[in-house]
């Protein structure tokens, strides 16, 4: 069959990659695809479309015999991208894997999860929301909490909408500004909630709405310094398998974070066929939910689809279906690592359109295409994010320093990655 791919990064190249291995697709199209998935796997071609152009994207999949969407990205899915094709009559029998607008406020408001959580009792941090008639009340909740103090912005801000204060006099004059429109609309309500401490880890489970598969957990490097120091970006880096999520720790997860996730989901109603990214922290070998996302992880993705040895077309059409119980899964054991080449500058201003080298040179690694394009004949640098380099290893240290030794062969002008990722773990 041909499959229609929405998305245009790292973590759609990797899902592009594993599309592309199954005998059920017949031509790949992604929308619009970067220089790495443009003939992925011998059946990619990239589509000059825009991931949340709804009326081209359903007049692309009538013309070119489409029958199945996979949404990478969280704007389609929040703006409704699933609604929209199974409410026209020309498109409403393809399966589209990524939920519908209600499943996706999940990752669209954090009010809308928080309550979500509490009413279907999974573990998070306790919390209260305000809007901008309620800074008063918002200061005085801060109050009763102690420092550091989490706000958070309701609606998606690209990753930026988390602020984490030291005092009580910042976090209160942070609030007055996120209420006051520091973030836009996303910010005219605020969640506070009490800081927990521990190590994070994601959990993806791909499911039906009612069955659910539970895919290698994988952890990511947030910071773009070393050490976890310096701004917030992307992510930097991945590793599966996470040490600290020993089988116990993950039948906590299953009982009382997903079960409780996907029956919830159903009992409110909610059509939910995708991915489930669960952002869990580990509080005292307890774990708890900090955030839910609505489709993968980036760059967690770059690691994760090289541990899945199933043929993931399979497992969409059981999400489709409703049959996702009777399909096989099965995973490498071995231990994957992503590491992230950045453009000099990023996260905050950088520049683009720098030729990149090196990448035919690189051996027994995949490179995934994160901000790239084609200029001239040649890829050059078209985001922060430019390239991942995953690797396998017998365990995390000889995944690392292949991914290593392979990333130093990939040359652009201000390349930058991190070479401490996987070492806290
Ligand atoms: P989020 O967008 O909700 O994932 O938040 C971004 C990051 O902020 C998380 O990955 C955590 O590192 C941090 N964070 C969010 N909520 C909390 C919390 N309640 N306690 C501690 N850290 C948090
Ligand atoms: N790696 C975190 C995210 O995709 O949101």
């Amino acid at each position: 069959m041909n499959i229609l791919l929405l998305g245009s990064g790292g973590r759609e190249h990797a899902i592009g990659w594993k599309i592309a291995q199954s005998a059920k697709c017949d031509k790949l199209f992604i929308a619009p695809g970067n220089a790495g998935t443009e003939g992925v796997g011998g059946k990619g071609v990239n589509v000059d479309m825009k991931a949340d152009d709804f009326e081209a994207i359903k007049q692309f999949v009538v013309d070119n015999d489409v029958k199945m969407v996979v949404v990478g990205p969280e704007d389609p899915l929040v703006k409704g991208v699933y609604d929209d094709l199974k409410n026209d009559s020309r498109t409403k029998d393809i399966p589209v894997i990524g939920p519908s607008k209600a499943g996706a406020v999940l990752e669209g408001s954090k009010d809308f999860a928080k309550a979500f959580m509490k009413r279907h009792n999974i573990p998070t941090a306790a919390y209260e929301t305000f809007d901008g008639t309620q800074v008063e009340e918002g200061c005085k909740f801060l109050e009763t909490l102690s420092a550091p103090y989490v706000l958070k912005a309701d609606g998606l801000c690209a990753g930026k909408g988390v602020l984490i204060l030291d005092t009580l006099e910042e976090a209160k004059s942070e609030l007055k500004e996120m209420l006051g429109g520091m973030f836009g609309n996303a910010s005219s309500r605020v969640v506070i909630e009490e800081f927990l401490s521990g190590i994070e880890c994601s959990v993806f489970v791909l499911t039906d709405g009612k069955n659910y598969k539970i895919l290698p957990e994988a952890k990511d490097y947030k910071r773009i310094g070393e050490h976890d120091t310096g701004l917030n970006t992307g992510g930097m880096g991945s590793v599966t398998p996470v040490p600290f999520a020993t089988p116990e720790w993950m039948a906590k997860v299953e009982e009382r974070i997903i079960k409780p996730t996907v029956d919830g989901l159903a009992a409110d109603g909610i059509d939910y066929k995708g991915f489930i990214f669960f952002g869990l922290i580990n509080v005292k070998g307890e774990p708890m939910v900090i955030e839910y996302n609505c489709r993968m992880g980036d760059p967690e993705t770059e690691s994760v689809m090289l541990r899945l040895k199933s043929d993931i077309v399979d497992l969409f059409e059981g999400v489709a279906e409703g049959n996702l119980d009777t399909r096989a899964i099965e995973f490498d054991p071995r231990s994957v690592v992503c590491v992230m080449m950045v453009s000099g500058g990023y996260p905050q201003e950088y520049k683009k359109g720098f030729t990149i080298t090196g990448i035919e040179d690189v051996e027994g690694s995949i490179v995934f295409h994160s901000g790239t394009a084609m200029k001239d004949g040649n890829v050059v640098t078209a985001g922060g994010r430019v390239i991942a380099v995953s690797s396998y290893g017998a365990d995390k240290e000889e995944a690392l320093a292949k991914s290593f030794k392979e990333a130093r062969k990939i040359q652009f002008e201000g390349k930058y990655f991190r070479s401490d990722i996987g070492a806290d773990l």
